[in-house]
């Protein structure tokens, strides 16, 4: 299976600019079974009112950049796991979308909000989902997910082999911090993150860290990418790797853990 990830500084405000970038990369290159494009990248991450969310926000998979990725993903013949800004009745929430050569899937709502994403979202109230993908069980979860070890857990436990981790990450740890999901669970990650800074007036320029990544179950880094440059990141993976869970002949991580002394 071959991903695929697309690293790069979104333009504020401007989806269709954004879309069409997209759109040119990821035709640039075949036979990628797996897009996994960072957080918010149709419209920016840092927003001053609530007339801005009401603006760029959309109803998935209704709204027009649905209709744009929905072609996209059938014109390429890919999946492709994107971050957006989706509307919901009243609700706004900074939701992954999930199209697979021109199904859509559905969306995965953020749980754990980061920052001043708390002023604008709602936090999605279900358990993250786990997709088929070409027969493979692709997760997904955005960004500051990472720091509740429980998130990757929840999609490990599901069967998830695949984790799809569209990111806007501005804290240093989340890189490192994947490799240890990975070894605990014995699934890939992948991390689609941003680079740039956004200088927003009136409020704190937010530096994003890039280094977009795979890892695989035994927590080895198998590609990654620069903190600051535009670039894409292809990898081929086994996800059957994902399926062993057994970190010595004795010992299997999901198998071996005992909830019932667990204090969650
Ligand atoms: C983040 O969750 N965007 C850091």
């Amino acid at each position: 299976m071959k991903l695929g990830i697309f690293q790069f500084a979104p333009i504020w405000g401007d989806k269709n600019t954004n879309l069409k970038k997209i759109e040119e990369k990821l035709s640039s290159q075949s036979n990628i079974d797996l897009w996994i494009l960072p957080e918010l990248c149709t419209t920016g991450y840092q927003f001053s009112s609530k007339d801005e969310i009401e603006e760029l926000a959309e109803i998935f998979p209704l709204g027009e950049s649905s209709k744009i990725l929905l072609k996209l993903s059938s014109d390429i013949q890919s999946a492709i796991v994107i971050g957006v800004m989706e509307r919901a009745d009243d609700s706004f929430f900074n939701s992954a979308a999930v199209f697979d050569k021109g199904e859509f899937l559905g969306v995965y709502r953020k749980v754990h909000l980061f920052y001043e994403e708390k002023k604008w979202f709602s936090p999605g109230t279900e358990t993250p989902p786990v997709f088929g993908i070409n027969e493979v069980k692709v997760g997904v979860m955005i960004c500051f997910d990472w720091i509740f070890p429980e998130m990757v857990r929840t999609l490990a436990l599901q069967g998830a082999q695949i984790i799809a981790h569209p990111a806007n990450l501005v804290l240093p740890y989340c890189q490192n911090a994947m490799i240890t999901r990975s070894i605990e669970n014995r699934v890939f990650t992948a991390t689609g993150n941003r680079i740039g800074t956004e200088m927003i007036e009136g409020k704190q320029p937010l530096t994003f860290t890039g280094k977009s990544q795979v890892t695989d179950p035994c927590g080895k880094r198998l590609g990654n990418l620069s903190e600051n440059e535009e670039d894409v990141l292809i990898v081929g993976i086994n996800p059957e790797e994902a399926l062993n869970k057994m970190i010595t002949p004795y010992n299997d991580v999901l198998r071996d853990r005992h909830p019932s002394i667990y204090q969650l």
